[in-house]
């Protein structure tokens, strides 16, 4: 038996390929949701639209702080692992509960392969560095993205058990535009989206952030994740969000919705992780509102401009990056991520390695 450990909207995301290819191949799997994200749509939709088995279990470990989420995630993990004895655990991303994940199946001598290792941020204050760090250490296997992440699991040791096998995003992403219908020419829109703690837990910070939206001037749409929305309220800066002319606030929106908009995308302003790198498959450069390291090949092309909203300086740059910006056609895109047969890769690998 196969477990997945997931609990929120990325990891569905990069679930959906590998179930389907160990599913091909045969294996009995089950999936453990730690319940991270819970609302319809940063949960269920993604179940219904990657065509998931839904989890056997929700731990309902979502909200609270990192430590409380953590714990309690940890806890139930343990228990359903205790109780169905898997043969290998399968960790997505650098998440609370990717982590908690690898802390329990390691202590249980539970092999754990981690699916998206070797990013590094080189920033501790980065809450998800914490994660990958150490889902990185205590792993079996790890499949990382690109060749950055390779290198950068070499320094720290762990490259004898890395393989690159290209980013599983890419997988989803071209199973799920295969499907698609062709919309029709739409008009072409900035593309926002706007979650991370270091955005979110300063006043001065998402005034800042409204400010460079504004300072735009062109139509953005923006569907914002739950813990935005909270936080703009809590700062009673909601008002302020919603007067912007230019900016269009929805609600989250499901898989298939979210690459439509990219696609129709001329800019990508975000501070996501997943969505800064999906920017590179949909054709609209990136503007990343963090000053950490990220995808350093999209970095060095100048396909990703890191601005900081609270800098002069970085705000005029940024600004005119975004002038210049225009969709840019499937030819033209850089490609740093693989082939689009990440999962197909793991399940070899895994194989390879005997821990199937
Ligand atoms: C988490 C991950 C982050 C990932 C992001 C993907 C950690 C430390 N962070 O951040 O790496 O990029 O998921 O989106 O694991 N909330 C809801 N409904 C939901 C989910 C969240 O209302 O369905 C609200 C709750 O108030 C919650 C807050 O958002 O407390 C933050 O959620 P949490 O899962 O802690 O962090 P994310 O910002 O989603
Ligand atoms: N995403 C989505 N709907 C949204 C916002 C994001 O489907 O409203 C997708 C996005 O395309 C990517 C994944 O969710 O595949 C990224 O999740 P998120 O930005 O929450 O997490 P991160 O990548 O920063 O960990």
């Amino acid at each position: 038996m196969i477990t997945h450990i997931v609990g929120n909207r990325p990891q569905f995301v990069k679930l959906a390929p590998l179930y389907h290819a160990l599913e091909k191949a045969g294996y009995e799997q089950n999936i453990i949701h730690s319940g991270q994200h819970y609302d319809e749509n940063m949960s269920d939709v993604f179940f219904e639209e990657l065509a998931i088995p839904a989890p056997y279990v929700n731990l309902q470990a979502g909200g609270g702080s990192h430590a409380q989420m953590t714990a309690k995630a940890m806890v139930g993990i343990e228990r359903e692992l205790m109780e169905k004895k898997p043969n290998l655990v399968i960790l997505y991303g650098d998440t609370n509960t990717t982590m908690a994940g690898a802390l329990v199946a390691a202590k249980l001598c539970i092999p754990i392969a981690h699916v998206e290792a070797g990013p590094r941020m080189h920033c501790k204050e980065n809450p998800e560095e914490c994660n990958r760090v150490v889902t990185d250490h205590l792993s079996d296997i790890l499949f990382s993205p690109d060749e950055q992440s390779i290198k950068n699991l070499r320094l720290e040791g762990l490259h004898e058990k890395a393989h690159m096998t290209g980013d599983i995003m890419y997988d989803t992403y071209l199973e799920i535009t295969d499907k698609m219908e062709q919309t029709p020419q739409e008009e072409e829109v900035i593309v926002m989206t706007w979650h991370r703690q270091e955005n979110t837990s300063s006043k001065e910070r998402m005034e800042s952030i409204l400010h460079l939206v504004e300072a735009l001037g062109e139509k953005v749409i923006c569907p914002l994740h739950p813990r935005t929305r909270k936080c703009l309220t809590e700062y009673g800066l909601w008002e302020q969000a919603e007067a912007i002319d230019n900016l269009e606030i929805i609600e989250p929106v499901g898989y298939v919705e979210m690459v439509a908009l990219m696609q129709r995308a001329k800019l990508i302003l975000t501070d996501s992780g997943g969505v800064s790198k999906e920017s590179s498959f949909a054709g609209a450069k990136c503007l990343f509102m963090m000053d950490v390291d990220i995808w350093k090949d999209l970095v060095n092309i100048d396909w990703i401009r890191k601005v900081n909203p609270q800098n002069k300086e970085s705000l005029e740059a940024a600004l005119a990056f975004a002038k210049e910006a225009e969709h840019i056609p499937q030819d033209e895109r850089p490609r740093f991520y693989g082939d689009g047969h990440a999962a197909d890769k793991m399940v070899k690998a895994l194989q390879e390695g005997h821990l199937l």
